[in-house]
């Protein structure tokens, strides 16, 4: 990772200092990344967030992240160093429209994306992450669910796994993954480098999921990098995670399909305001406790049905 900058070695001082675990997400900039003690994806941070033994967590991501880091520790204090760092897609399912589709469908499963607020995990019967949706439905092995809010997902849902969805809402999506359908330069690049192994996130539409060697979680296209033999490889997700695999990989190749693909929401954070939420403890996230309550037996209850290498 190299030397760290005069700001970089203070947060890591008051980090120590305070008792505090720096979490951060595959989709932070290189220079958030290179401060934190836990880089990964979504279903990382929350095994992560299982046994932290600091009393403080700072955690580099989007709210849902940290509030499900809350929820699994409810009496550490949990912070995020912008408010503004939320998830879009997060917003797309409000706990109403999970009530409707169970009275339209009191049989039937609820399984949310881990990318939903606290209220709305606590209306379902279990939560997953891009990493496991197929092991989790294979574990319920019942027809259909109510899945919800990613619209891709859920085509990933029916193709890859073999299940019927029930999708909440009608076309949830995430916007910066939605864009890799609609440039043609997504799949030019396959052309240029025919050998290079396509890997994409199930948030892309499934156009371009029924062209890739393979689709995963953040973690596990990381995973599959490292242990291919392939030495070129074309990227379908956010940047950042594209930096991370140049920068841990040497001597391979990693073209970021689209290079503007950003997440302005994971981009709120910097380090001046990861050195001012560990000077003021700034801003906590808590979820009120009968929420917490229920969103974490749908936490747990993804965790107890996931192998430890989803
Ligand atoms: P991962 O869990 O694959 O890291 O994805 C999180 C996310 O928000 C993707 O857009
Ligand atoms: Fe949300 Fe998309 Fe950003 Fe992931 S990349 S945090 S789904 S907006």
């Amino acid at each position: 990772m190299g030397s760290l900058t005069p700001l970089q070695q203070e947060i890591r001082r008051l980090a120590k200092e305070n008792d505090t675990v720096i979490l951060a997400h595959n989709y932070q900039p290189p220079e958030i990344q290179a401060i934190a003690d836990y880089i990964g994806d979504s279903f990382g941070l929350c095994q992560q967030a299982q046994h932290i033994e600091e009393e403080t967590i700072l955690f580099c991501g989007v709210r849902f992240m940290a509030e499900t880091a809350a929820i699994l520790n409810p009496t550490k204090r949990v912070l995020i160093p912008d408010l503004k760092a939320r998830c879009p897609m997060a917003a797309q399912l409000p706990p109403k429209l999970i009530r409707e589709a169970k009275q339209k469908h009191p049989d039937v499963p609820v399984v949310l994306y881990v990318n939903t607020t606290a209220e709305a995990k606590a209306e379902a019967d279990v939560v997953c992450t891009s990493s496991n949706l197929c092991t989790i439905l294979q574990a319920l092995n019942t027809n259909p669910v109510i899945f919800g809010p990613d619209g891709n997902m859920a085509e990933y849902a029916r193709h890859i796994c073999g299940y019927d969805i029930i999708p909440i809402p009608d076309h949830g999506f995430c916007h910066v993954h939605v864009t890799f359908s609609f440039d043609p330069q997504t799949l030019a690049w396959k052309q240029e480098h025919p050998d290079a192994k396509l890997l994409v996130h199930p948030e892309c539409g499934w156009n371009i999921q029924e062209q890739a060697d393979f689709i995963g979680s953040t973690g596990q296209m990381l995973q599959y990098a490292r242990d291919s033999s392939a030495s070129t490889f074309i990227i379908c997700t956010e940047v950042d995670l594209v930096t991370r695999m140049q920068r841990e990989i040497p001597g391979k190749q990693f073209i970021p399909a689209l290079d503007y693909a950003v997440c302005k929401a994971m981009k709120k954070l910097t380090l001046e305001k990861i050195k001012a939420s560990l000077v003021h403890n700034q801003y906590p996230v808590t979820v009120a406790k009968p929420v917490a309550d229920k969103a974490r037996s749908a936490i747990q209850r993804m965790l107890d049905l996931s192998s430890p290498k989803d």
